[in-house]
């Protein structure tokens, strides 16, 4: 039998070229795996409660880019957090045994306090400081033995890890201890430099097309000290140098030739934008295909249906082993 998988990421908003990287490797693990992949809306209310999102939308929209950068529903079940309500109560039942210390301790939980705290928010709530036992819940009611993440995420897979044993010592050896498969996320910047991000105008689009990925390029910060195309250049100050290292494969010509002042930063622009094109241009075309009418709605049923009887079968044993009544 496969070995599962369960990762999830927020609906927050449509997703950028920044986000590629993991969603690709989702993509390979899909042949080696059984994957759940979730869209995981009650975490966005663990921060975004005051926001009034539109989760539904959010959600969709979250689908249909998985789905265009080639999640394969014939392999992976695609779902939303909230239609499959064991999560909650898989959450409920942790926190019976889950001691308060453990979840003050998760280095993101103060940093996170202080940091979104400076942007108005509120997050002194019970709901807060319980997420990541709710993302322990996410990935143990499914019994995945591995969970692809990001570096910052691994504070959280140790938690779920410490909280399947404690529930396999306290009752019976109902989890296998989850793993975390640690992507490798290159750090793209925006196109000005700073961080990437939709809220800075300064991404480019998953769903870009050919001219407004011209467009980004063009802006991209360049070495400044190049004022003629003859001037030598210093690629590691370069953003377009960043973005070549992970869509162009003669790097090491380009920034030779950058060096020696042989190609200008218009032409390494429009040869990069040429790159970016390419890898999108196929992602854009099936995105069609999953926009017609009620697809990604079926996508979405079909997710949940296959995630619901996984979650339902691992809470009848847990049930049982907590001497609770069994299945409603
Ligand atoms: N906490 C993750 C984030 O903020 C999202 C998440 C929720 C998740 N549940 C999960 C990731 C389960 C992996 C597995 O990015």
């Amino acid at each position: 039998m496969k070995r599962r998988i369960l990762s999830g990421m927020r609906p927050t908003g449509s997703l950028h070229i920044g986000h590629l990287s993991v969603l690709q490797n989702w993509v390979v693990l899909q042949d080696e795996y059984e994957c759940y992949f979730s869209i995981v809306d009650w975490h966005a209310l663990t921060t975004g409660y005051e926001d009034k999102l539109d989760l539904k939308a959010l959600s969709k929209e979250i689908a249909l880019d998985w789905l265009s950068v080639g999640i394969d529903p014939q392999k992976s079940a695609v779902f939303i957090q909230s239609q499959v309500k064991e999560h909650a109560e898989l959450h409920l039942l942790f926190s019976m045994f889950t001691p308060m210390s453990w979840l003050e301790r998760v280095p993101t939980y103060k940093d996170q306090i202080q940091q979104l705290g400076e942007d108005g928010k509120d997050l002194h709530t019970y709901g807060f400081l319980g997420y990541p036992l709710l993302q322990a819940a996410d990935i143990l009611v499914y019994k995945a033995s591995a969970v692809p993440v990001g570096e910052d995420q691994v504070p959280h897979i140790e938690l779920s890890r410490e909280i399947a044993r404690r529930f396999n010592y306290l009752y019976s050896g109902v989890f296998p201890e989850p793993q975390a498969l640690i992507g490798k996320v290159p750090l793209l910047p925006g196109v000005d430099g700073r961080k990437m991000s939709k809220s800075y105008n300064n991404a480019i689009s998953l769903t870009a097309s050919t001219d407004e990925i011209g467009f980004r390029v063009k802006q991209m910060i360049t070495d400044p000290q190049r004022i003629r195309k003859d001037d030598p250049g210093h690629p590691e100050v370069c953003v377009v140098s960043k973005f070549h290292k992970i869509y162009s494969p003669d790097i090491d010509r380009i920034e030779r030739d950058c060096k020696a002042g042989k190609i200008g930063c218009v032409a390494c622009k429009k040869y990069l934008a040429e790159n970016i094109d390419k890898v999108l241009a196929p992602y854009r075309e099936r995105r069609k295909l999953w926009q017609e009418e009620g697809k990604v709605e079926s996508v979405l049923q079909e997710g949940t249906e296959k995630a619901r009887a996984t979650a339902s079968d691992t809470m009848n044993e847990v049930r049982k082993v907590m001497g609770l009544y069994g299945s409603r």
